[in-house]
This record gives structure tokens, C-alpha cells and sequence, in this order.
């Protein structure tokens, strides 16, 4: 099973930015998590960062008859993106939103998710085991 893992602007700087926030790990833990867990559960999975828009929308044309599955935390475009949606919309690839933060719990403006409206689920506020939490979701229910 291939699983695309898709993160957006500033995940590559986490362990730095706001660690009250987003936690103390960095961007290279979350990859090792993310290795460790497909080590675990036979996935074949592909990771992908990006703080460019349309970097990620191409990213998950790409994924079109490539990928299984798509585990995307599009970060702050998570809220202002229709490209993003549209993008998820258009491969129709099962995806799983994933958000660091307890998103619903922080500005209002944060409680708006345009790309977790083409994903199945959302996982938010479990640091970054929700990465692992939402690839366990994908094995089980492709
Ligand atoms: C985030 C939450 C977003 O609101 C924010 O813009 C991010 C990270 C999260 O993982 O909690 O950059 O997606």
C-alpha cells in the first residue's frame, strides 16, 4: 500500500516554531516516526514538504494513480486554500487531514479547513503521533 504524506508551510521548522504550540520534536522526528511506523506496518510511503501552494496542489496531481492513500496537513493553507481542495477533490484519493494543534481550540479562524472537506478524517491535537494515528486509520480502512 502506498501512502502519500503530504505537510505545508512550516512543519519543516517544527521543534522551533511556537514549541508551546506545535512541541518540542523537530521535522526530521516526524519523518523518523513516520519511517518507523512504515517499517511496522508494511507501508510504502513517500513524504513530501512544502510552503508553496501550488507546489503541493501539482504534488497531489502527481499522486493520481500512484498513491493508495493521502496524509496531508496542509497547515495555514488548510484554511485558505480552495487549490488544495480542489486538488483532493480531483484525484479523489482516500486522505486523512492531520493537524498537529488542537486547531478547534485556538482563533476561530483556524476552525475553518477547506482540504478537510475531500478527507475522510481529520486527526488534530495529538502532537505529531497523529501522523501514526492517521496511518494506522488508512491500512485499516483501504
Ligand atoms: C497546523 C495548524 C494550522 O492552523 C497552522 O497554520 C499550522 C499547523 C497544525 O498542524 O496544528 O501551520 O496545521
Amino acid at each position: 500500500m502506498k501512502i502519500l504524506v503530504i505537510n505545508g508551510p512550516c512543519i519543516n521548522m517544527l521543534g522551533i516554531r511556537e514549541p508551546e504550540i506545535y512541541g518540542t520534536e523537530g521535522y526530521q522526528e516526524l519523518l523518523d516516526l513516520i519511517e518507523r511506523t512504515a517499517e511496522e506496518e508494511g507501508l510504502d510511503i513517500e513524504c513530501f514538504q512544502s510552503n508553496h501552494e501550488g507546489a503541493i496542489v501539482d504534488k497531489i496531481q502527481e499522486a493520481y494513480g500512484r498513491f493508495d492513500g493521502i496524509v496531508i496537513n496542509p497547515a495555514a493553507y488548510t484554511h485558505t486554500s480552495i487549490a488544495i481542495l480542489d486538488a483532493l477533490k480531483a484525484v479523489a484519493i482516500p486522505a486523512v487531514e492531520v493537524h498537529i494543534s488542537d486547531v478547534d481550540s485556538r482563533e476561530d479562524f483556524r476552525r475553518i479547513s477547506y482540504a478537510g472537506m475531500a478527507c475522510e478524517k481529520r486527526i488534530a491535537g495529538q502532537g505529531i503521533d497523529g501522523y501514526r494515528q492517521a496511518l494506522l486509520y488508512l491500512k485499516e480502512s483501504l
